[in-house]
């Protein structure tokens, strides 16, 4: 066994790939969920495959439940060193004034403070260390807006000005931080390829490579940025999604 690393919202998706990915490069891996049945399905496959692997139910936004799952994995095995803060939800299409305190909370509470909770507790134990990677999952709407999706823009913009402080802050301790900034990719959240509507054809029309992203995708750009060659890159934010945020989009068609 390599490292700890503990990896959230793992149950599905880019978590479960991300979870699946590390145990192969001989980690141990803490797969969180809300859905605990979810996450007790990864494990298993992690482990019947050789890894290591365990499953905890957990929500990300609650600091009881954050603080609970870093103790049983410090029990279990030690310090976690690798921590991925991929769990996040997207909500509803609304237009900022349809947004309640109560989807603006969940939102931010499962994005953002599960962010500050989980990092909060790990990096002193990882300075003591002297080694931590901590990988933040935001999304191109950390870097652009989008009409109809405020909140979320919101807390992934907040993610990456986190991002860029912890790896300011704590870099001199051999903890590195990063954020990835995905497009579209074939998960729940995102577009299953099985229900593409309007919305996501235009999606796909607007991507220079005319396809989503897998999860595996993703998941290896993480591999890289917590893997043994991934030391130097501290605070950035690396796009992930075909192309669509490099171009404005009006002229592409004009030469078809
Ligand atoms: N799919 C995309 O197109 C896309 C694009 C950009 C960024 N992202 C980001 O990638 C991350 C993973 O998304 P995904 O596409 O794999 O989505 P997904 O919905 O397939 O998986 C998200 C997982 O997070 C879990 N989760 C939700 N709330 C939680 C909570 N409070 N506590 C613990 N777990 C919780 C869910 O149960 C689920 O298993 C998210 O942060 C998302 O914002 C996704």
């Amino acid at each position: 066994m390599e490292k700890i690393a503990i990896v959230t919202g793992a149950g599905r998706g880019i978590g479960a790939e991300t979870a699946k990915l590390l145990a192969k490069k001989n980690m141990a891996v803490a797969v969180l969920d809300l859905h605990e049945e979810n996450a007790m399905e990864v494990a298993s496959q992690i482990e019947w495959e050789g890894g290591q692997a365990f499953a905890f139910g957990c929500d990300v936004g609650k600091r009881e439940d954050v603080e609970q799952a870093i103790a049983i994995t410090e029990r279990k095995w030690g310090t976690p060193l690798i921590l991925v803060n991929n769990a996040g939800v997207g909500g509803p299409f609304h237009r900022v004034d349809e947004v309640d305190d109560e989807e603006w909370e969940w939102i931010m509470n499962t994005n953002v403070k599960s962010v500050f909770l989980f990092t909060r507790n790990l990096l002193p134990k990882m300075k003591q260390a002297g080694y931590g990677r901590i990988i933040n999952v935001a999304s191109i709407q950390g870097l652009l807006g989008s009409s109809y999706s405020s909140t979320y823009v919101a807390s992934k913009h907040a993610m990456i000005g986190y991002t860029k402080t912890i790896a300011a802050e704590w870099g001199k301790y051999g903890i590195t931080c990063n954020a990835i900034c995905p497009g579209y990719v074939n998960t729940k959240l995102g577009v299953r390829q099985e229900d593409i509507s309007d919305y996501y054809r235009r999606v796909m029309d607007k991507s220079p490579v005319k396809r989503v992203a897998e999860p595996l995708e993703i998941a290896a750009l993480i591999g890289h940025l917590v893997g043994e060659h991934g030391g130097y890159i501290n605070g950035a934010s690396y796009t992930i999604d075909g192309g669509i945020s490099a171009h404005v989009g009006i002229t592409s068609d004009l030469t078809e």
